[in-house]
């Protein structure tokens, strides 16, 4: 059985094994250290019945940006499933409790990211399982040259806050 929890130090380096193993984007340690540090509650990692880390979410809010004012907005830093773990709705569970966290902890009104324009897997999950829309292109996005689809997603009314639950 795989189970979905929140990820914290202590999470980095098998977490970094699945980024290098799966994806081009790399981040140092301190990255990783740095989300769990600001955004405790929003990173998750699936884990298999041995306790090794299958797949994550590295999850954000953009209150780093500059010129931002509330409500803010959530971001997906980074999204992988080790290769034998997947079409078993691991990634959108991860996605689906990292978009939760955002509405629950910081009462985000949306979640942004970005993903390849060749990423078929990828895009598929965003759009048709998730909902998310294509905001722009935004070209030679990354490193090697490629483009990224900035791609967004309305959280409004779509989880249940606390203070909703409360009758006045
Ligand atoms: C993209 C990725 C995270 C999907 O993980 P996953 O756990 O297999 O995804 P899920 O099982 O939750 O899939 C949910 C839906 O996404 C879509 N999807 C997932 N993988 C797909 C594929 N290879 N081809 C087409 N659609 C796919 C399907 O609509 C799927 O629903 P279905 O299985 O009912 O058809 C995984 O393939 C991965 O880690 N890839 C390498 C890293 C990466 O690209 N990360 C994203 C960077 S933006």
């Amino acid at each position: 059985m795989i189970t979905i929890r929140q990820a914290t130090a202590g999470d980095e380096i098998a977490m970094q094994h699945c980024n290098l193993t799966n994806l081009p984007e790399n981040y140092q340690m301190k990255y990783y250290l740095y989300h769990f540090a600001t955004w405790p509650q929003l990173s998750f990692v699936a884990e298999n019945e041995n306790g090794r880390v299958v797949g994550y979410v590295l999850a954000k809010m953009n209150n780093d940006e500059k010129d931002v004012e509330p409500p803010l907005n959530g971001h997906i830093t980074s999204l992988s499933v080790m290769r034998s773990y997947r079409r078993l709705g691991l990634a959108e569970r991860l996605m689906s409790q990292a978009q939760r966290a955002m509405v629950e902890v910081y009462g985000s009104k949306c979640v942004s990211l970005h993903v390849r324009v060749s990423n078929t897997a990828a895009f598929s999950l965003y759009k048709k399982t998730l909902k998310f829309e294509i905001d722009s292109t935004e070209a030679k996005y990354y490193a090697d040259g490629e483009d990224a689809y900035s791609m967004k997603k309305n959280l409004d009314g779509l989880y249940a806050t606390e203070m909703d639950s409360i009758d006045f």
